[in-house]
């Protein structure tokens, strides 16, 4: 197995990837390297927290100077690096360009040859909002190229794995043909492409709707890759959307650009009086200072504190999957923009999904807004409190929990039974007074279900003015 997974929560996971150099936990996050652009070096990637990354093998391929180099020293001796590096295949420049002057069967065996640890096929980014024929047949011939991609890459025998891109634009059934074909082929990576539009224009529902459309058929036990995505902001929604891998050619390009990434959004340099991280840019440099400097070495800080908040921020990720407070921390990070909390009610759409890979055992549970009720743990509770068995013939459901009773109404969770007062979820959790409607109405339905469940006992309701509120608009 190439890839283990080592610890659950939400859909996410932490995981190994073995790699021809070296093992790589995911959710990982991939800085691109540009072989034509001198930046920062890819030698010192490893210091900003970067475990493996990506580069264009049509870059170098395109070049003469740096194809010879590539094919005599290898993608390693090229960049300097020994640590593993993914190369993309110049799909990206077919979106961009409409056009690219290599074919599929050539770079797949350009990536071999310069021994990539990560193999893409030349695969076709269709657009957003495509005709929906343009995108079936655009994926037709993508389909077509990664069969060409898997025999090539078998043929060299090496131990590289081969990424295969899931395509169909926004049509989320052929996202759900290009996965299911996928799932037939001998690939290690699957990669979710052609989403850079949609996440420039914060189409976010967008890009979740397609994620989870994907992530409904992708074989579990092999990592996804989000193309494209590297803003720190949206690691924590995707990674509980069940991705593993994320590539990030952001921390340049928006530093380029005088724009400060953190993990609630994008800061423009000019706005900034006071920098509000710790990495040693930003402690050792005043927003003031920074703006005086020349533009390539501003750019040049910009970048590495980027880099440093963008790994920061996978390691907060990875910490929430291991101490299953992932959700906690998508709804806390969701608040940063409204079309991050629209993307995250796409998971409604896949409750069986999410209840499939959710991890059932936790410690807490921290109310933190309206979409906590969509958490399995609530479904979970509901369905198992009505498996309880009664001998009593008439029962006593409080809202009041000072006084005597068999079941206790709480918010979130409905009906709890007295003795599972202290216990996790309805136990453990964190809330407070005067919670949102979606807390007692997903509460209300769960005691209906409770009581139909439990039709031939005598149920007394000792509830107060406020459910008695929720009660009647249910039965009304
Ligand atoms: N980089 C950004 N999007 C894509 C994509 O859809 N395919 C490939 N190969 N690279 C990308
Ligand atoms: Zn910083």
């Amino acid at each position: 197995m190439r890839f283990e997974i080592t610890a659950k929560d939400a859909m996410g996971r932490v995981g190994k990837l073995q790699t021809p150099h070296g093992v790589v936990e995911t959710p990982a996050l991939m800085p691109v390297i540009n072989p034509n652009i001198r930046f920062i070096p890819p030698a010192d990637m490893k210091k900003y927290g970067a475990e493996i990354l990506i580069t264009n093998s049509y870059i170098i391929y395109r070049s003469r100077k740096l194809r010879e180099t590539a094919l005599e020293k290898g993608l390693h001796g090229l960049l300097g690096v020994d640590i593993p590096v993914m190369t993309d295949s110049g799909s990206f420049q077919l979106m961009v360009y409409g056009d690219v002057e290599i074919t599929n069967s050539e770079i797949v065996r350009f990536q071999n040859e310069i021994k990539s640890d990560i193999v893409t096929p030349l695969d076709i980014p269709t657009p957003p909002d495509a005709e929906y024929g343009t995108a079936m047949s655009d994926l037709e011939e993508t389909l077509r190229r990664e069969k060409e991609a898997e025999e090539i890459h078998e043929s060299y025998g090496h131990d590289n794995l081969l990424s295969i891109p899931v395509q169909g634009s926004t049509h989320t059934e052929l996202r759900r043909h290009s996965a299911r074909e996928a799932n037939g082929l001998n690939g290690d990576v699957f990669a979710i492409g052609a989403v850079v539009p949609l996440l420039d224009s914060y189409r976010f529902a967008d890009v979740a709707k397609i994620v989870l459309a994907s992530k409904s058929i992708l074989t579990p036990t092999k990592p996804v890759h989000l193309f494209g995505a590297g803003h720190p902001m949206i690691f924590a929604l995707f990674t509980a959307m069940g991705i593993d891998l994320f590539d990030s050619a952001a921390y340049a390009l928006f530093a380029k650009d005088d724009r400060y990434l953190t993990p609630y959004g994008t800061l423009k340099l000019e706005e900034i009086q006071y920098f509000p991280c710790s990495c040693p840019v930003c402690l050792n440099h005043t927003p003031e200072e920074l703006r005086k400097m020349n533009k390539n070495e501003r750019a040049y800080l910009i970048a590495e504190h980027n880099l440093y908040v963008s790994f920061e921020e996978i390691r907060r990720v990875k910490q929430a999957i291991k101490s299953n407070e992932l959700f906690e921390l998508v709804e806390r990070r969701i608040r940063a923009h409204p079309y991050l909390i629209q993307a995250w009610r796409e998971i409604r759409n896949h409750l069986e999904l999410l209840e499939k890979h959710d991890p059932s055992a936790k410690k807490v549970f921290f109310y933190l807004g309206r979409e906590s009720v969509f958490r399995p743990a609530v479904k979970r509770h509901q369905e198992r409190v009505m498996q309880v068995e009664i001998e009593k013939d008439e029962i006593v459901i409080s809202s009041d929990s000072g006084i005597p009773a068999d079941f206790y109404l709480r918010p979130v969770f409905g009906v709890v039974p007295a003795e599972l007062m202290e216990s996790y979820p309805a136990g453990h959790a964190e809330t407070y007074d005067d919670l949102e409607d979606e807390a007692y109405t997903v509460a209300v339905e769960g005691l209906k279900k409770f009581m139909d469940a439990n039709r031939d006992k005598k149920i007394r309701l000792v509830v107060d003015d406020k459910w008695r509120r929720y009660l009647n608009e249910i039965q009304n």
